[in-house]
């Protein structure tokens, strides 16, 4: 096995893109600014891949508190044997989500991804039931119908349950190719999953698992789980792994124009990827610089390898 390796990622703040040197690609990179503006100093067909998962346009500012739970016999909280307890907020992030021209703004920024995408490449834009319909329009636009590859849902069951209409509990994510003919999809790196009925697919196929379709059934990131950052609207990395591990190629690089916790970057590094992170709020960056900073990268393949196509 290779040594552990923790590889520096060059972080650019404030300002700092638009006066440093253009990115040549061959550091990962966290830059904070407007994706908008920082995607024109990419190179062109500089990407295997693009994960967009911008806001999704709910009309306030999306919030998360973290919570610290302490013993205290004044507190608000009952426990087991009489114990009482009370939480604290310890931090609270958010980003804003109002748009006057929700359609404006994404078509803005995602047309810009097309360029940026190798002739392999593949983009993943990540909404869910308010916009996913206006943006597969704006994409068969910007790519062609031809280049569209998978509406992948992404269902998770938890939080509340509306009682007026049926609770929306799932993501969508469309998946589009730069050229049909030549991109990179690679389902023998992808983690098999388990049948829902192994009895009927028999004892070998079951051991083997099955190939996931384009319906995903992942838990949120857990409220208590390893990988929260108390970021809101982080994504799960097993939702992530996917898609990094079947359309990028071990040392090709990754993109996320709205980065939020970091989630490409921590897949990308483990996966032996480069990437490539942006997000206009310096507190994304913070809380993504110091997530990877504790990825070591040990089976990484050397950085950057080409792989021919
Ligand atoms: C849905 S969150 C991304 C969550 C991320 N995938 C994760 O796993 O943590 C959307 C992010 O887009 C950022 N954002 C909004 N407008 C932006 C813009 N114009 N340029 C860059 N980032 C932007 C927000 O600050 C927020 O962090």
């Amino acid at each position: 096995m290779a040594a552990a390796v923790v590889r520096a990622v060059r972080v650019l703040r404030g300002d700092e893109w638009r006066t440093a040197a253009a990115p040549a690609l061959d550091a990962d990179m966290l830059i904070e600014g407007d994706c908008a503006e920082v995607m024109r100093r990419l190179p062109d067909g500089g990407f295997d891949l693009v994960y967009a998962d911008p806001p999704f346009n709910t009309g306030r500012d999306v919030v998360a508190r973290t919570q610290r739970v302490r013993a205290d016999p004044d507190g608000e909280r009952a426990g087991f044997g009489g114990r009482r307890y009370r939480a604290e907020t310890v931090a609270i992030r958010r980003y804003g989500d109002r748009h006057d021209d929700y359609p404006g703004f994404l078509d803005a920024r995602i047309r810009r991804t097309r360029e940026l995408l190798a002739p392999w490449g593949t983009l993943y834009l990540h909404l869910d039931q308010r916009e996913a319909h206006r943006a597969k329009l704006m994409l068969d636009g910007l790519f062609g119908p031809e280049c569209f590859l998978n509406e992948i849902i992404w269902a998770y069951d938890f939080g509340g349950r509306a009682t007026r209409r049926w609770p929306a509990k799932h993501d969508t994510i469309l998946v589009y190719v730069r050229d049909p003919e030549r991109y990179h999809f690679d389902t023998a790196a992808v983690e098999r999953e388990p049948y829902m009925a192994p009895g009927l697919a028999g004892p070998e196929k079951a051991a083997r698992g099955k190939l996931p379709t384009d319906v995903w059934w992942h838990t949120i990131v857990p409220t208590r789980g390893a990988e929260r950052t108390g970021y809101p609207t982080q994504k799960p990395e097993g939702v992530l792994r996917r898609i990094v591990a079947a359309s990028s190629r071990p040392g090709g690089v990754c993109l996320d124009p709205f980065c939020g916790s970091g989630t490409l970057g921590v897949v990308a590094r483990r996966l032996g990827r480069r990437f490539v992170l942006i997000d206009e709020n310096p507190e994304a960056v913070a809380v993504s610089a110091a997530r990877i900073a504790r990825v070591e990268d040990t089976d990484a393949p050397p950085p950057h390898a080409p792989v021919a196509t």
